[in-house]
């Protein structure tokens, strides 16, 4: 039942710890999914960052006076869902990581929504402590998604550098490389092979 504001805050930080606990499992699937090396290691991190998520709250459930466990995030479950429907697709391996940053970043805007309302509710409440704690994840969550935003403008750039390869770069390679890169043009399929392993010496520079 929802009678107050301490109610709704108690079943939206269990709901939360839903969340995070559905995405542990989640996110080493989209690692192991993930072709980019920078992607891998941002859900890998963000990974070791959700468990101790989880931990803090385990914590502020106990400050609350509530059990963490019970409750299913079902926004969660169908986010994850949609990870796991673009994990199936087949195709080229950039154009995956693109859809699976996208996925990504549609959880980390839910969880952004969801904490950022309970630390608001925890400051009204006064529970300073409790408000502390999911702030502390709040802003875990909003540099996930500025570094998902970054690697999906790097997968951008990264497409532009492949259209128009030698503009740029590699000033004193382009005589000999212009060649090689106008052939490519003209013949579809060896272009595609190249991108993905492009993608990642570009990336590799940074
Ligand atoms: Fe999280």
């Amino acid at each position: 039942m929802l009678n107050s504001l301490r109610d709704v805050l108690t079943e939206s930080v269990r709901d939360l710890y839903s969340a995070e606990t559905q995405l542990i499992k989640a996110l080493p699937k989209m690692a192991k999914a993930a072709t980019t090396p920078e992607l891998k290691e941002a859900f890998t991190t963000h990974l070791e960052e959700t468990k101790q998520q989880a931990v803090r709250l385990e914590k502020v459930c106990e400050l609350l006076g509530v059990k963490p466990k019970g409750k299913v995030c079902k926004a969660m479950k169908g986010l994850v869902e949609e990870g796991a429907e673009i994990m199936a697709e087949k195709g080229e391996p950039s154009a995956i990581d693109a859809a699976l940053i996208e996925a990504a970043q549609k959880v980390e805007h839910y969880e952004i929504a969801g904490y950022g309302t309970c630390a608001a509710f925890a400051t009204v409440l006064g529970e300073i402590d409790v408000a502390e704690l999911l702030r502390e994840t709040l802003e875990e969550e909003k540099t996930t998604d500025e570094n998902l935003t970054a690697l999906a403008e790097g997968l951008v750039n990264d497409e532009a550098d492949t259209e128009d390869e030698g503009d740029e770069e590699g000033g004193e390679e382009d005589e000999d490389e212009e060649g090689d890169a106008e052939e490519d043009e003209e013949e579809e399929e060896p272009a595609a092979k190249n991108k993905s392993s492009r993608s990642t010496a570009v990336k590799a520079k940074r």
